[in-house]
């Protein structure tokens, strides 16, 4: 008998390119390179086993609603998404940087409400609740170092990882909210329906993790 399709959500850039490694261990090679196809479902060296290449932000989506069984995303857009109908049972540790708040170098600490522009609005409005403040938030869908500089926000909400980007615009670090890695997410009922296929995928994926951080 045919085994179904199972099908693997990730976005292209920094992900795909360190989740191939991982992928090889497990024995699934891709077919393309999504940095030079346009194909959005990619074939791979085994014939059930397939890719889709979509938005980092809308992998959770795709595997919420199983029209792909698996996903790597990032734990960023995971606490964004909430996290509805997924099992997220390995670290990948890749893609490492922080979630933090930023402001203007030479900032005069706003009064009243803070204006806070971000992707992440969830988890900014989540974040502040915690320490009892209110915030209006703005979003943004990129390029959020920009905001504080012409006036639109007093603060971002982004992810942080050498800084560079930071410096480049004349903004600091100023709180930290999580470390963020990659997650390998799973769709609750396919876990059910298809559960030692599964197994077996997280349990190769967890042996290339291990093997990574040796390496
Ligand atoms: P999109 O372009 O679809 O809006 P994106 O720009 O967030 O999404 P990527 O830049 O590929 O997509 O980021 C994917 C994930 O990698 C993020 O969700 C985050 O977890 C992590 N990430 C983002 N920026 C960095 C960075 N500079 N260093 C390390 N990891 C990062
Ligand atoms: C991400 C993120 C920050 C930057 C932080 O952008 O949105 O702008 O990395 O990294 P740094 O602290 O090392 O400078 P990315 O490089 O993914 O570009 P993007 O705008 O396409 O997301």
């Amino acid at each position: 008998m045919m085994n179904d399709v199972f099908t693997i959500a990730l976005s292209k850039g920094r992900i795909f390119k360190e989740t191939l490694p991982l992928l090889a261990h497990a024995g699934i090679v891709p077919k393309d390179d999504p940095e030079t196809s346009r194909k959005l479902i990619m074939d791979t060296n085994q014939d059930d086993v397939k890719l889709i290449i979509i938005r980092a932000t809308d992998v959770p989506t795709y595997v919420q609603y199983g029209a792909a069984e698996v996903g790597i995303a990032g734990k960023d857009v995971l606490m964004e998404h909430g996290g509805e109908g997924l099992y997220e049972p390995v670290d990948l540790e890749i893609a490492r940087c922080k979630l933090m708040v930023a402001g203007r170098v030479d900032e005069v600490a706003p009064d009243g409400r803070l204006r806070i522009a971000t992707k992440f609005v969830n988890c900014t409005k989540r974040y502040y609740a915690g320490q009892g403040k209110q915030v209006e938030t703005i979003k943004l869908y990129g390029s959020m170092e920009l905001a504080p500089l012409v006036g639109l926000a007093d603060r971002i909400v982004d992810v942080v990882d050498t800084g560079n980007t930071l410096k480049a615009n004349g903004l600091k670090p100023l709180e930290h909210i999580a470390d963020i890695s990659s997650r390998l997410i799973v769709n609750k009922a396919a876990m059910k329906m298809q559960h030692e296929r599964i197994r077996g995928f997280i349990s190769q994926i967890q042996e290339a993790v291990v093997k990574n951080r040796k390496s």
